[in-house]
């Protein structure tokens, strides 16, 4: 992200591990290109500045009618993640899952996104929204509160990856009701998933689903119709 030059992003607040401080941020493009799940981290903390920074991407991302009905849960440190594992990894974490649970709770951060559904609902009420008729949730035929954490969500595995940290978003193994209470998140709040978050290791090993190959443009992208008309 370099608009603005050094010092100038939105999210840029500290230097990086992987960047000297005295150059701007990533190319938006090389941002979007570099960016992987990371699901193995070193012990570093990760400093609070850059942190928020991150997290501030996500307070960045558009919402609908600006409801901006997203809340961020932080958890910093053993003390506050070991809990997050506990309640929330499946009876088979360590065996079936390869590993995965075991490396994963090293992170030094995990975020929970919540979205809130009836912040739209509330937002959809007020005068200018009303006449759409979106005050109930059967409604709506897109859970925008979904859509929109989704979108925060985004922003921040974006801006990790701009700050040189690693971050995997992922599903939560169960165990959200415990989650949520330990946590003291009131009620109508409702997590996507998690994203762990801190500086990666070298010894990071790629998704096997990565295998699959990413599908063509031609594939995705359909211009103008999605086949010939009959
Ligand atoms: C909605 C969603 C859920 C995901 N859940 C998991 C998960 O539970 N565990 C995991 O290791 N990776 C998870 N992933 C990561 C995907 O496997 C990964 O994004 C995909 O293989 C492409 O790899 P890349 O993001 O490194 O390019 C999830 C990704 C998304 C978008």
């Amino acid at each position: 992200m370099a608009a603005g030059g050094p010092g100038r992003s939105l999210y840029r607040t500290a230097p990086t591990r992987r960047l000297p401080p005295t150059l701007p941020g990533l190319e938006f493009a090389e941002v979007v290109r570099r960016r992987r799940m990371v699901r193995t981290f070193t012990d570093r903390p990760v400093e609070r500045p850059v942190l928020d920074g991150v997290l501030d991407a996500g307070r960045r991302a558009p919402s609908a009618g600006f409801s901006q009905g997203t809340a961020l849960v932080v958890l910093e440190g053993a003390a506050q993640t070991g809990p997050f594992w506990t309640l929330t990894a499946p009876p088979t974490a360590g065996t079936a899952s390869g590993g995965r649970w075991d490396r994963l709770r090293h992170a030094p951060v995990v975020v929970v996104p919540l979205a809130h559904r009836q912040a739209y609902l509330d937002r959809y009420a007020e005068p200018d929204k009303a006449p759409l008729g979106l005050q109930r949730e059967d409604a709506w035929s897109v859970p925008y509160w979904l859509v929109d954490t989704a979108f925060a969500t985004m922003a921040i595995l974006l801006a990790a990856t701009d700050a040189g940290l690693g971050a995997l978003f992922f599903s939560l193994g169960g165990g959200e009701a415990e989650l949520l209470a330990h946590l003291g998140v009131p009620a109508g709040f409702e997590p996507i998933g998690a994203v762990a978050l801190g500086w990666p290791a070298d010894d990071d090993p790629r998704s096997p689903s990565l295998a699959r190959g990413r599908r063509a443009r031609a594939e995705t992208v359909h211009y103008g119709r999605w086949s010939p008309p009959a």
